[in-house]
């Protein structure tokens, strides 16, 4: 706004004569004018109308010009409005009071048309240079933070695309494991039924010559002690049997390989949730078991009665994933600073049925969360781990999976020392 034909300007005086003069000068310079007649009235005035410029005059009846003005500074509405006094030509030491209060210029009376106009022309261009610079740096202010919000959503949107990503990789990675291993392990496991017959068959021959023919040859008297063959009858069924457990856990583990790896799985799939979870555990095994330097972490399980569950299977495990992978992190760094002391760092998982809910309760005994950064976990970005260790984006991204994606709930209840509990609360149906 530089033009100033569009600037209201407030007259303040109790001079009728003086109101009049003023009025017909600033009136017929196209400025909108208003007139009141006390410091009382301007206050209130100024507020409704807003001026660009007020002229002052300094002796009125009742609060008094410098009154005014120390109230007008006063307040943060009205503080910014330049102030011009009106004074008498001898009055220099009102000239300085006012200056010194703030107000930006004078105008000494009588009034010179000439003075005024120049004074309140200048005063009004100086205002709206003023008020234009001022609403630029706002609007670039504005643009900047609204640039941080773009950027900020950016490193989201990527952060997210990584994870992702990282999950993808992982279980096309668990997949091509669990297929190729898939085939030998069968050949193992078909065949060792077979093993264990023809063994049987095999023991039960040697027996019946051992009947038939009690006192061999020497030469096959020799090979019998050679091999121990009474130890080697016991023996043998007892290796059979270790074998075909062996068997069967890589067949187990094959299979939740294979639960996990419906990372990919894009539309919402009845599944079994507990299968789920067992799956994730069995790929972070390596995490629980115990290291020198940390004891094992003891899983608990309290599953409830679930009927299978609609979701986003793949994105669930991503939950599972990062909810245990902190679970853990904290257990090992409050080992590391309790010692033994920390007896017994333990993962407890537990699911139940509500109204039409699924909840599932992931807790562990670490130290807790400190009450001044609970309401900061789900941030993204937000993390107390070393830079290069954890990226703060685990439970960013659960939390839009459990929403967002399954019109869920995420949150978390955490005692400082006692520990940490996650509970999720997903409806059975997505609709
Ligand atoms: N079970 C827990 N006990 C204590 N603090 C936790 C627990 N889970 C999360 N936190 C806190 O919340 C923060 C954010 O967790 P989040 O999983 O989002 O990120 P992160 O684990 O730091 O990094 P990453 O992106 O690698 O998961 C953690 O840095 C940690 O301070
Ligand atoms: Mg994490």
């Amino acid at each position: 706004m530089t033009d100033i034909r569009q600037n209201t300007i407030l007259i303040v005086d109790d001079t009728p004569t003086n109101i009049r003069i003023l009025f017909d000068i600033l009136h017929d310079t196209g400025l909108k004018v208003s007139v009141v007649k006390s410091g009382e009235m301007a206050l209130n005035k100024v507020l409704l109308i807003q001026p660009d410029l007020i002229l002052l005059d300094v002796m009125m009846s009742g609060i008094d010009g410098f009154e005014t003005c120390r109230c007008l500074k006063a307040n943060a509405d009205t503080k910014d409005i330049p102030i011009i006094f009106m004074t008498a030509l001898s009055e220099v030491e009102s000239k300085v009071k006012g200056l010194q209060l703030g107000a930006v210029d004078y105008i000494t009376k009588p009034i010179q048309v000439d003075e005024v106009r120049a004074r309140v022309n200048t005063h009004l261009a100086l205002r709206n240079a003023q008020v234009q610079l001022r609403n630029e740096v706002q609007e670039r202010r504005q643009a900047e933070a609204k640039l941080q919000q773009i950027l900020k959503e950016l490193q989201q949107a990527q952060m997210q695309l990584i994870q992702s990503e990282k999950m993808s990789s992982l279980g096309q990675l668990v997949a091509g494991v669990a297929h190729e291993i898939n085939n030998p392990v069968n050949f193992i496991y078909g065949n060792l039924i077979y093993a264990h017959e023809y063994i049987d068959d095999l023991l039960k021959l040697i027996q019946a010559y051992q009947q038939c023919y009690p006192n061999p040859v020497s030469k096959v008297q020799a090979i019998l002690e050679v091999i121990e063959l009474n130890f080697l009858i016991e023996d043998l069924p007892k290796l059979l049997e270790s074998m075909t457990v062996g068997a069967e856990r890589i067949r187990e583990i094959i299979l939740s390989l294979r639960v996990f790896s419906r990372l990919d799985e894009a539309e919402v799939k009845v599944v079994n949730i507990h299968e789920n979870i067992d799956s994730t555990l069995m790929i972070l095994g390596h995490r629980l078991k115990p290291k020198p330097e940390y004891p094992t972490i003891k899983v608990i399980k309290e599953y409830g009665e679930l009927p299978l569950i609609e979701c986003y299977a793949g994105q669930l495990n991503q939950v599972f994933i990062n909810i245990l992978h902190n679970a853990i992190d904290v257990l090992e760094e409050s080992f590391k600073l309790a010692g033994s002391a920390h007896t017994s760092p333990t993962i407890w998982i537990h699911t139940e049925l509500e109204n039409n809910y699924l909840i599932i309760r992931i807790a562990d005994n670490g130290q807790g969360i400190p009450e001044e950064i609970q309401s900061r976990i789900f941030d993204p970005f937000f993390t107390t781990k070393p830079v290069g260790v954890g990226t703060g984006m685990g439970l960013a991204v659960s939390y839009q999976i459990i929403t967002e994606g399954h019109n869920g709930s995420l949150h978390c209840v955490s005692q400082l020392g006692q520990g940490t509990e996650f509970v999720i609360k997903i409806p059975l149906k997505q609709t």
